[in-house]
């Protein structure tokens, strides 16, 4: 497969792809959500489903990882009109942060409020283990430190401002009712700070030592190019990242990370998170 990717992004790149999502669907959701790493199996929930391959949406990109399916679904989950993204682009297959966080342009484009995101990640915090859900509660770009902001280019004044405020990345509001919701349904919830490195091969040791000592709960290869976009454009942002592995912080460790685990640990979750991702929506409307 080879990957066509693009730097930069017109307005009327992203007006073009909504405009083909408007013609193949009724629905006019103002939630949107981005299905990690194993988590395909969520969006066979969507009742009156409208399905849209990625690869049939202009500018859209596809990806070729196992476990994501590249197919928009539209249709109504716990009684909500939702756009769900079932799979996603990384980086690490070859595209531009631009082109991976399209998506969630045309999201905007479409109307489109309220993103929620959910990815596969490794936990950091000695008090995780696998099989955790955590709340996001901020972000470290490292992929960023490198040069790769997905608002680098042009600015898209439409949508945002040149420098916009990343102080509150994942709403409060938003937060609590999570919080709550995992509350009602005995769903124990941690909290934390997801840093996103550009992978494909995972962290080292010291990786992960580092990643610890500046604040890092969890670390993964996804998610935060999305969540910049979506705030630069004033959508609402939720995060929920599913602790597959724990990441090893010692050279002495037996134990490897590796994809097999992270999806197999995924499926286990997919119920939970489901439930959790539920409630959260119905306490929305
Ligand atoms: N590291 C990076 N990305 C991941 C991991 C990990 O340990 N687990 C799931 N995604």
């Amino acid at each position: 497969m080879t990957v066509q990717t693009r730097d930069f992004f017109s307005f009327s790149d992203i007006q073009q792809a909504a405009d083909y999502i408007r013609a193949h669907t009724s629905h006019q959701p103002e939630i949107g959500l981005i299905l990690g790493s194993g988590l395909s199996p969520l969006a066979e929930e969507i009742d009156h489903a409208d399905r849209i391959p990625y690869r049939n949406i202009p500018h859209f990109p596809v990806s070729g990882v196992e476990g994501h399916a590249g197919m928009l679904v539209i249709g109504h989950l716990a009684g909500q009109p939702v756009l769900v993204m079932q799979g996603r682009t990384h980086f690490y297959e070859g595209y531009t942060v631009q082109h991976i966080t399209l998506p969630v342009r045309v999201m905007q484009a479409l109307g489109v409020k309220t993103l929620v995101v959910t990815n596969a990640a490794g936990g950091i915090n000695p008090n995780f283990q696998a099989g955790d859900l955590m709340l996001i509660v901020d972000h470290i770009n490292m992929l960023g430190f490198g040069g790769a902001n997905p608002l680098r280019g042009p600015n898209l004044s439409e949508f945002g401002p040149r420098f916009p405020s990343m102080t509150h990345p994942y709403d409060r509001q938003l937060r609590d009712l999570a919080k709550q919701a995992a509350d009602r349904l005995n769903i124990p919830l941690r909290e934390g700070v997801y840093a996103c490195l550009a992978g494909p091969s995972f962290e080292t040791p010291a990786e992960i030592r580092f990643l610890r000592t500046i604040g890092a709960d969890a670390v993964g290869m996804s998610t935060v190019p999305e969540v910049i976009v979506a705030n630069h454009g004033g959508m609402r942002v939720l995060g929920v990242s599913s602790i597959t592995n724990v990441a090893v912080a010692s050279l002495d460790s037996e134990r490897e990370t590796t994809h097999q685990e992270v999806l197999e640990t995924g499926k286990l979750i997919v119920p939970r998170l489901m439930a959790l991702l539920k409630e959260v929506l119905a306490a929305m409307a």
